[in-house]
């Protein structure tokens, strides 16, 4: 089939180089010249495994194009809207001018039978206003919403092999046949028996927002218990393992640490609330507020922490971040809750040196004041503190022997619990951890 993509950042990059894969001819549009000019050169313009090669293959097939031209989507059956919805200045609502202004370049190429769908997460209603705007503009296409769920540093495999597909669309006649058409889109994954849930533009747009906000809710949740683990001498870590091993709750997602970041679940949370209130069932998501409050305060902590570590003041302390990114296997430091420490502890007069694999030059034109080091050795030099707090395999892996050699004073704390305790005690360092003795 004949696809567009609105949209070539994390989602929109990632889904368009998939399509390719599944053998569809591919045009991705976005707004700015020099990330369709790296796309068309087959760099990807973040760091995302397996991005790379899959971009290169694709665009080695002649079917998969990168333009900021949108009149190229003309033609195509089905246009994926994958722009961004962040959250608007100054408020907890999402700002949807992207998503609309895609309308506006796709309204004049549109076709009877053609289908947009929507992957953006949007606020519920933000379809349906879509649709009317379709059926204003005459075109005769037909929008559905099939949320994403992919997760950055798994986005190959979570496109090409996802959990789950759920479709939204109207109940008539044009709904049922754009469903079918992104049948024929998806046919591969299909084949594999991936479940598939048929609903409503409401439900699925729903979906996605209720997603992310039980998972932001587990994430506070074995925070709010690492703050009774801190007060009562308790260790977070064996509570997670022993709550976890009831199938009925489990145990990922359960890891306390420093919390959740990164362009999604903050801002939809708050987008979400923001929505019940206009819909006037505010209540119903009060609990989110809190949420919100016990992940933004584990940042405060964590500066106590490493101030309570270095003796009562971190003023001209020399601590040594490892992490910049929200995540690892990713480079994206959107609202990530490393750098935000990061940025606390300089404010507050630590001299702070910020290292990551891969997420340095994002960090570094957000917060270009900070001070950025190429190697975890470098990073660590001198260092009175040791912080990490992104849990990267190379961190998680790191010899505490060797390390002590390049530090100034033997002092760690664990923001992400990923360290093994007992092997930095015995490599004589004072281990220190969010919710832990
Ligand atoms: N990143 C993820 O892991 C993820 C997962 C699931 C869902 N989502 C959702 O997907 C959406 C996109 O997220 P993202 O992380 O890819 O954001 P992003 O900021 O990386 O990418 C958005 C892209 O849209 C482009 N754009 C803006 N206006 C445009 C227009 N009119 N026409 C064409 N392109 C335009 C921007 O230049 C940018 O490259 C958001 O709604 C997000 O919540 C993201």
């Amino acid at each position: 089939m004949r696809i567009s993509v609105f949209g070539c950042g994390y989602l929109g990059a990632v889904h368009a180089a998939c399509m390719t894969r599944l053998g569809h001819e591919v045009v991705g549009v976005d707004v700015v010249a020099d990330q369709v000019a790296s796309l068309n050169r087959g760099a990807a313009p973040f760091f995302e495994p397996g991005l790379p090669e899959l971009l290169s293959e694709g665009l080695a097939t002649g079917r998969l194009t990168f333009t900021t031209d949108a009149a190229e989507a003309a033609g195509c059956d089905v246009h994926f809207v994958c722009v961004g919805t962040p959250q608007k200045a100054g408020e907890n609502a999402a700002d949807l001018r992207y998503v609309h202004a895609a309308i506006d370049d796709l309204l004049p190429l549109l076709r009877a039978g053609d289908v947009v769908v929507g992957k953006s997460t949007v606020p519920v209603g933000t379809a349906e206003a879509l649709a009317e705007r379709l059926d204003e503009g005459a075109s005769g296409a037909e929008l559905i919403w099939n949320p994403e769920f992919l997760r950055e540093g798994f986005a190959v495999k979570d496109t090409l092999h996802p959990d789950r597909f759920v479709y939204g669309a109207r109940s008539n006649e044009q709904g049922e046949r754009a469903k079918r058409r992104l049948d024929e889109v998806y046919a591969v994954a299909l084949g594999e028996g991936t479940p598939k849930i048929e609903a409503d533009l409401a439900t699925a747009q729903l979906v996605k927002v209720a997603a992310n906000s039980f998972l932001a809710t587990k994430i506070s949740f074995i925070n709010a218990m690492a703050e009774l683990c801190e007060a009562t001498g308790a260790d977070v870590t064996l509570l997670a393992d022993a709550i976890g091993h009831d199938a009925r709750i489990g145990r990922r997602f359960l890891n306390a640490g420093v919390g959740f970041g990164g362009g999604c679940l903050p801002k939809d949370i708050r987008a979400f609330m923001a929505r019940a209130g206009e819909l006037g069932v505010d209540q119903a998501l009060t609990f989110l507020r809190e949420v919100d409050s016990i992940n933004m305060r584990r940042r405060v902590r964590m500066v106590d922490l490493a101030r309570e570590e270095c003796g009562g003041s971190i003023v001209g302390r020399r601590i040594a971040l490892l992490g910049a990114a929200f995540k690892p296997d990713s480079d994206d430091v959107r609202d990530s809750p490393a750098l935000s420490v990061a940025a606390q502890m300089q404010l507050q007069g630590a001299h702070v040196v910020v290292t990551d694999p891969q997420a340095i030059d994002n960090a570094r034109k957000k917060w270009p004041d900070l001070a950025f080091a190429d190697t975890v050795e470098e990073a660590v030099k001198a260092a009175e503190l040791v912080v990490v707090l992104t849990e990267w395999p190379e961190y998680v892996g790191l010899d505490p022997r060797q390390l002590a050699e390049r530090v100034d004073a033997k002092r760690v704390i664990d923001g992400r619990n990923c360290l093994d305790p007992t092997a930095w005690r015995d490599a004589g360092w004072t281990y220190r951890a969010l919710g832990r003795p």
